[in-house]
């Protein structure tokens, strides 16, 4: 028996599926195909995700990952997604304790020292809901050792922000780079022992945990474009052809982050190499394309769209949008690429609010054989918005 199956847990829902698969029969592409229900257009950075959940839940040592990509190019819906795979397979239910929180709540500013406690308080919170209502020590330890901690915006506590030195970065990354290490930490929780509620101390070992750290680095693409275009950088900017629709060839240079980033950039950036030393990989996230836009919109559970349909199928009305409609909204987000994806919501929430307040304000509603409603968002309703 492996130590991760050594302490039974309370499992209600688990309890009462027939047969538990082994950690190592569900994987990456499972894993993958998982999260992808939540993620879209992020497949290179999807696939970095499963190997690390796969490492975790398999006990081997957990492939911490660092994400970066530009606003609204779906980091923290990345950790969302991770939280809701723990907890809609079955088999994962030891590993629930996934906990998501910002970086600079780990700090206490004043002291300058690095607060770890906060961050167990609400894994401990995790982990109590999955040990049952009267956990031993040994479940709750158990629990919260198979934490995945998702430190978001990690990028604000660099150790130079807007060119000045910040002090209170470098002591997050050293607080956080000894607890990737695998820490031994005296941790006080409540928990039952011989049928009695008690105080006890668990010795709470770090090294098992995952981490997931992530930011948008803004400034790092611009920083390492300049580097890379500095006379005796060494590099030169790559070129690809480019036939054009008349058939004409002609070459174009292009710069991406993912070719030239290098560790040293992060370094000057202001990340703590020995904290950088303790992820497995660096993950690039990807700019979102039209299509892209256009397939979260229809298809994403956190989309505007989406949850607008739930919420009409409450008055019996179908919400249904043409694919030209999907194509311009997707088109307007993509001109904002400073918010990626957040784009799409205020084009369609200004869209559909009139027909929240009050779907028969015009005549847009058809009756449906089955005596319900449609409403259909047509290219029309969307050209008026933008206009
Ligand atoms: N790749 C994606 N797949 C599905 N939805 C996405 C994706 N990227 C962004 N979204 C949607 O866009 C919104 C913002 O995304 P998210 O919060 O993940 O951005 P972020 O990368 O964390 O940005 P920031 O750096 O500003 O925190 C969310 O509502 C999410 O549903
Ligand atoms: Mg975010």
């Amino acid at each position: 028996m492996s130590t991760m199956q050594a302490v039974k847990l309370v499992d209600s829902e688990a309890a009462g599926s027939p047969e538990l698969r082994r950690f190592e029969d569900i994987k990456p592409p499972e894993i993958f195909a998982e999260l992808k229900h939540g993620v879209l257009g992020q497949d290179q950075a999807l696939r970095f995700v499963s190997v690390a959940v796969y490492k975790h839940t398999t006990g081997r040592m957990p492939g911490n990952l660092l994400m970066i990509g530009n606003s609204g190019t779906g980091k923290t819906t990345v950790m969302n997604n991770i939280q809701r795979l723990y907890n809609e397979v079955p088999e994962y239910q030891p590993f629930r304790a996934v906990t998501i929180i910002n970086a600079n709540l780990l700090v206490d500013v004043d002291r300058m020292e690095f607060r770890p406690s906060r961050l167990l308080k609400a894994v401990e919170q995790r982990a109590r809901s999955l040990a049952g209502h009267k956990p031993s020590p040994a479940a709750l330890k158990h629990a919260i050792e198979r934490a995945t901690i998702c430190v978001d915006e990690i990028d604000k506590m660099a150790a130079v922000v807007a060119g000045k030195p910040n002090a209170i970065g470098v002591v997050l990354q050293q607080g956080l780079l000894t607890l990737m290490e695998g820490e031994q930490l005296a941790y006080q929780v409540h928990a039952w022992v011989d049928g009695e509620e008690k105080e006890v101390t668990l010795d709470i070992d770090t090294g098992h945990m995952m981490f997931i750290c992530g930011g948008a680095f803004e400034g790092l693409y611009d920083q390492v474009y300049n580097r890379v275009l500095k006379p005796g950088s060494g590099e030169r900017l790559r070129t690809k052809t480019i036939r054009t629709a008349e058939g004409k060839v002609r070459m174009e240079t292009y710069f991406s982050l993912a070719t030239y980033l290098k560790p040293k950039d992060l370094f000057d950036f202001g990340m703590v190499p020995q904290f950088m030393a303790r992820f497995e990989s660096t993950v690039l996230l990807r700019d979102l394309g039209i299509d892209v836009l256009r397939e979260i919109l229809l298809k994403s559970f956190e989309s505007p769209f989406v949850r607008t349909r739930r919420f009409f199928e409450v008055h019996d009305i179908e919400l249904e949008i043409d694919d030209l409609a999907a194509a311009l909204i997707a088109e307007a987000a993509a001109k904002d690429s400073r918010t990626g994806a957040r784009a799409l919501r205020p084009i369609f929430t200004d869209l559909i609010n009139p027909y929240e307040f009050d779907p028969w304000h015009d005549d847009k509603l058809e009756a449906r054989d089955d005596g319900g409603w449609r409403l259909t968002v047509s290219a029309d309703m969307v050209r008026d918005v933008l206009k």
